[in-house]
């Protein structure tokens, strides 16, 4: 008898996440803990309860304008300190872990925090050494770590970016990302930081047209950049999707978010992930930040199965197909086909 395509099963598909920010991903639970351990150590602390500070995207009342305040005025200033970013992170690798993600590729802005004497290499150093610490106790997931640079950085900042992946590469670096408010315009000057990654032969993922734009240069200028992957892929004019299908770029498509936000209008079933999974893309089903979304990898599967009738031959064309986009290397596309196909043995 065949298995119904429900939670149950989605949540136990072993997984790949190739979109989720670190620093979005940490669940408002995480964050209340955080804040009711600062608060404990020190009454006079004075932000507001995260349960209540951060609006819920369920009500619709996140949109791309109020979306990035939402890190840059609350999130940055309590996760603001080693304990809390080890914290942060341990527990999103759990939240990913229980999910059934059984390979994930983490991403995060390198930041400084003067206050507390933290500059961007510290807090690299700090996230890679909580994932490698998480891992001695967690062999089931597989993490690695992507960083980006966000669209406000100078080309100073962004090189830095560079260099601390490639500094820090054999500690399970394996990319680059472009993140950050869309609305922010012009990226062109962080050309030359993309073309050394590039040249270093460092994997590269690009958040591309989330927001409708009258011309398209900018998009015709970052497909230039050579991404390997591409995250979000709303507001594509027809012959730029032409050229993305015929690399076969990778596509980390966020089904909640997009729809959450307003940034893809018509609901589920006129997401653009329908058109891209008939175009034979590879498709990433990605979370991009499911601490604020609250919606996890395996209820975007369930979503995409619901909305567009995928059955088990679908769902494991669509799993084998994310794999083969990541950026870990080889082994970590085997081992995760081979725990693909033991889960679910071709009929
Ligand atoms: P962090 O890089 O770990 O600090 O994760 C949060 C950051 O990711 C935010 O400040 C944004 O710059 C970026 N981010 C999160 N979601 C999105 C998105 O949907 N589009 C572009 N950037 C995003
Ligand atoms: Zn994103």
């Amino acid at each position: 008898m065949s298995q119904p395509i429900d939670i149950t099963l989605t949540r136990a598909l072993p997984k790949v996440e190739l979109h989720a920010h670190l620093t979005g991903s940490i669940s408002r639970e995480c964050l209340h803990q955080i804040w009711l351990q600062k608060k404990t150590k020190d009454p006079a602390f004075e932000m507001d309860d995260p349960m209540t500070a951060i609006p819920k995207a369920a009500d619709g009342s996140i949109d791309v304008f109020s979306f990035f305040p939402i890190f840059d005025k609350y999130i940055y200033a309590l996760v603001s300190d080693e304990k809390s970013i080890r914290f942060a992170t341990t527990a999103v690798l759990q939240d990913f872990q229980d999910d059934g993600v059984r390979y994930l590729e983490l991403r995060t802005t390198p930041r400084a925090i003067p206050a507390v004497g933290i500059n961007e290499e510290d807090y690299v150093a700090i996230v890679l050494q909580a994932m490698s610490d998480y891992a001695l106790s967690n062999e089931r997931l597989h993490a690695k770590l992507i960083l980006s640079i966000d669209r406000k950085n100078t080309l100073g900042e962004a090189f830095k970016v560079v260099h601390l992946a490639l500094k820090y590469r054999h500690l399970g670096i394996v990319g680059i990302d472009l993140c950050g408010n869309p609305a922010r315009r012009p990226i062109s000057h962080l050309q030359a930081a993309f073309a050394e990654a590039h040249a270093q032969g460092l994997p590269i993922t690009l958040h591309f047209a989330e927001i409708a734009q009258t011309d398209s240069h900018e998009l015709e200028e970052m497909l230039s950049w050579n991404p390997q992957r591409l995250g979000h892929v709303i507001h594509v004019p027809e012959e730029l999707r032409a050229t993305i299908r015929e690399k076969k770029l990778g596509l980390e498509l966020c089904l909640s978010c997009n729809v959450l936000t307003g940034l893809s209008e018509g609901g589920f079933a006129a997401h653009h992930f329908g058109e891209w999974w008939r175009a034979g893309v590879p498709v990433a089903l990605s979370t991009d930040d499911v601490g604020i979304f609250e919606a996890s990898l395996s209820g975007e599967y369930l979503l995409a199965a619901r909305h567009f009738g995928l059955g088990r031959e679908q769902l494991l064309e669509l799993s084998k197909g994310a794999v083969d986009t990541i950026f870990g290397g080889q082994e970590e596309k085997e081992r995760m086909l081979g725990l693909i196909e033991e889960f679910w043995p071709r009929a």
